[in-house]
Parts: structure tokens; sequence; C-alpha cells
């Protein structure tokens, strides 16, 4: 098959190419506006895989352009996996108008594209976020979804109902979100992994940027929840294995062309890990102590979620297959390829 994956040069994307590079015979081009990354991904997707990626920088929020630059030029794509969105949760909260704008009008100008060009098969990046605060544990994709906490978490809830109604109104083609617990982790190379825009607010960056001195605090949001040992639970799911469901769901979409319109299937370990545990697992896999600090619970916040990802490993056979030590170990890798590489480039604190 021919891919599009869009947001390509970014953390997710680029090691879904590879995992698509390295297991597929598909070809694979992407589409990155380089808003939340840069051009270096693709030499580093290269030195792994020894393919060079071709990427279109375009903004996806621009019809004309996707279309008369993209698909009147490279016909016949079969499939895109959309991974391009705007991802801060609190840059979201200031700048709703800009979410909305970027992460709807980005899909919606896309799927205007699968129908124009006949595109058969669609993966949409979704997130655990949709589920909002749910007390039942773990959540199975029937779990209710909730009116999100951000304008980011709304995007991600709009956009699954959008590609549903659109799958539903249109034959010939076929649909699936991937709701994403908590990505973490590197390549296993140690090659490529997260780059950091600002300061980090997601658990692991944090860490392995404080650990490297790039950021002066390590605070625990909270310890008095009602957890095993007070701090928060999430589902830390290597981002490795994430790419590679990707993979797996467009041989799902190929082989049940004609009869599935549109399926919704959760990406986790199926295991929840609170906030200390993350800390010991980077500790063992680092050979470092953290000298962290207790502050309050961060707003919006919940307490606890964790992935039942039973669908996932049935229909899809998905494998979750790396640890939250494989985990903390390979970003803790990236950690010091990023000291080398951004070494002339402001660091965040
Ligand atoms: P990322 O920021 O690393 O990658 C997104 C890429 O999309 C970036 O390279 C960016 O430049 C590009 N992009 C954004 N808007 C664009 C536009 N209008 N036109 C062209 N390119 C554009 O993010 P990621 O962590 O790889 O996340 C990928 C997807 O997964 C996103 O949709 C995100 O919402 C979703 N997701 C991420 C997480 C997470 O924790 N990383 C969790 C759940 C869901
Ligand atoms: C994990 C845990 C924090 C930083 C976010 C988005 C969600 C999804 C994944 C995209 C929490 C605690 C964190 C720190 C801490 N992204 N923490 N100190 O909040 O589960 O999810 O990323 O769809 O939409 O909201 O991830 O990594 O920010 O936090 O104690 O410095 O670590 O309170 O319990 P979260 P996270």
């Amino acid at each position: 098959m021919k891919i599009l994956v869009t947001g390509g040069a970014g953390y997710i994307g680029s090691h879904t190419i590879i995992d698509i590079i390295e297991n597929t015979n598909h070809e694979v081009i992407s589409i990155d506006n380089f808003s939340n990354s840069n051009e270096d991904t693709f030499d580093r997707i290269e030195k792994i895989t020894g393919k060079r990626v071709k990427n279109y920088n375009l903004d996806l929020t621009a019809y004309k352009s996707l279309k008369e630059k993209f698909f009147d030029v490279e016909k016949d794509i079969d499939g895109i996996i959309h991974f391009a969105a705007l991802k801060a949760v609190g840059e979201s909260v200031e700048k709703p108008v800009l979410y909305y704008h970027n992460n709807l009008n980005s899909l919606i100008n896309l799927l205007k594209c699968v129908q124009k060009y006949s595109v058969k098969h669609f993966i949409f990046s979704s997130s655990c976020t949709v589920y909002g605060n749910v007390l039942k544990q773990p959540v199975t994709e029937e779990s209710p979804t909730q009116n999100a906490e951000s304008p980011y978490g709304y995007t991600k809830l709009v956009g699954e109902n959008i590609l549903k109604d659109f799958s539903l109104s249109i034959s010939e083609f076929n649909a699936i979100s991937l709701r994403y617990f908590n990505p973490v982790g590197a390549h296993i190379s140690g090659q490529n992994g997260e780059l950091p825009t600002g300061r980090p607010n997601n658990l692991v960056p944090v860490v392995t940027q404080f650990a490297s001195g790039w950021i002066n605090e390590l605070t625990v949001h909270g310890d008095d929840y009602g957890t095993r040992d007070g701090t928060a639970i999430r589902d830390y799911i290597h981002v490795s294995d994430i790419a590679h469901a990707h993979v797996l769901a467009l041989e799902y979409l190929s082989k049940s062309f004609g009869e599935l319109r549109y399926d919704v299937f959760n990406l986790g370990t199926g295991i929840g890990v609170t906030v200390f545990e993350v800390f010991e697992a980077f500790e063992k896999s680092a050979g470092l102590k953290l000298d962290y600090n207790i502050g309050p619970r961060r707003s919006g916040d919940v307490e606890c979620i964790y992935a039942d990802n039973k669908k996932a490993r049935t229909k899809l056979k998905w494998m979750p297959k790396y640890t939250i030590e494989d985990a903390m170990k390979t970003a803790w890798i990236w950690q010091q390829e990023l000291n080398l590489i951004r070494d002339d480039m402001v660091r965040p604190e």
C-alpha cells in the first residue's frame, strides 16, 4: 500500500514510519509542517532504517495546497495515518481557537481529500483523555467518553465523532481511532525519541531532563491520592509498541475492507503504574537517584486510569512487548543523545 503519515516528523509518527519500513513493503510518505518538530527526524529515520522518507512541508489546515501540492502529485494513496495535531494540554486552554483550528481543520481537510481521491483506509490518533475521570478501571472501549477537560481533549473527542460519521456516510472506506494511553520511551537504538520544545509537562521527559540538569526541580503532583503509594496511576506504553499497533491496524483495515466501517481501540499495557514506580524504574535503569519534592495535585489530573487492551490484543493481534523499565532506559539513552545534539540550542530553563 501507499501510505501517507501526517506528522511524520513527530514523536509517534517517526516511530511508526520506522516500524512501517522495517516490517512491511508499504511505501510511506509524510506531511509535516515542522510546527513541533524539525527535518532532522528524517535523518534519524534514515540512520535507523537506511531509507530516506519523503516529506511534504505543508500545513494540513490549508486545503488548496494540500490538494494541489500533495494529492494531485502523489496519486493513489491507499491509507492515511493521521498523527499531525497540536498536543499541549495547557497551551490549548490558553489558545483554544488555535487548537480547534489546527486539529479539526487538518482532519476535515484530509477527509475531504479521502473522498475526492478515493483513499480507502484511515487511522486517527486519539487519546485516553476522551474517557475523562472514570471511576471504574481498567477502561474498555465501551466505557463512556466524557466532555473533555481541555480544548485539546475536546479536539480528540470531536475528531473521533467526525471520523465515525464520515466513515458511516461513505462506502469503500474504513477507519479506526486508536486511543493512546501515556506514550513514553524512545526507539530501542536510542537514536530517535521525543523532541522537547519548551519546558516539558509530561512525567517522563520531566524526569530525564531533570536528571540531565536541564530543569531544576522534580515535583510530584500530589501524594494524597487513594492509590497504593498516594501518587496518581497511569498506563505508560512504549512508543514503539504504539507504533507497531498502527502497522497491525492497517492490516486489519485492509482485511476487513467492505465489512468494517469504523472501530476504536485502546492502546495501553493494561498495567497501572504510580509516579513513584516510574521514578523507581528510572533509578534502576539509569543507576541514578532522583531528588524530588512533593507538590499539590495538578489541576485537571485524574487519580487513576489504565487500559483494558483486550480488544486490540484480540482483533489487531497486538501484544505490547516493552516494560516500563525498557521505556525509562531508552528515554534515558535518548536524553544523552539530546544532550549532544541540542548543546547549541537554548535549553528550556
Ligand atoms: P508531535 O507533536 O511530536 O507530532 C505531531 C507532528 O504534527 C509534529 O511534527 C508537527 O509539526 C505536526 N503538525 C502539527 N500540526 C500540523 C499541521 N497543521 N500540518 C502539518 N503538520 C502538523 O506529537 P506526538 O506525540 O507524536 O503525537 C501524535 C498524535 O498522537 C497527536 O495527534 C497527539 O494528539 C496524539 N496523542 C499523543 C499523545 C502523547 O502523549 N504524545 C497521547 C495521546 C494522543
Ligand atoms: C502523568 C502523571 C502527573 C509531571 C497527558 C495528557 C493526555 C495524554 C497523555 C495526549 C500524572 C504526574 C507529571 C510532573 C508529576 N496526551 N506528574 N510531575 O497527565 O496522564 O496525560 O499526556 O493525548 O491527554 O493530559 O500525563 O505525563 O503529564 O502525567 O507528578 O512533573 O505524572 O500528575 O499523575 P497525563 P503526564
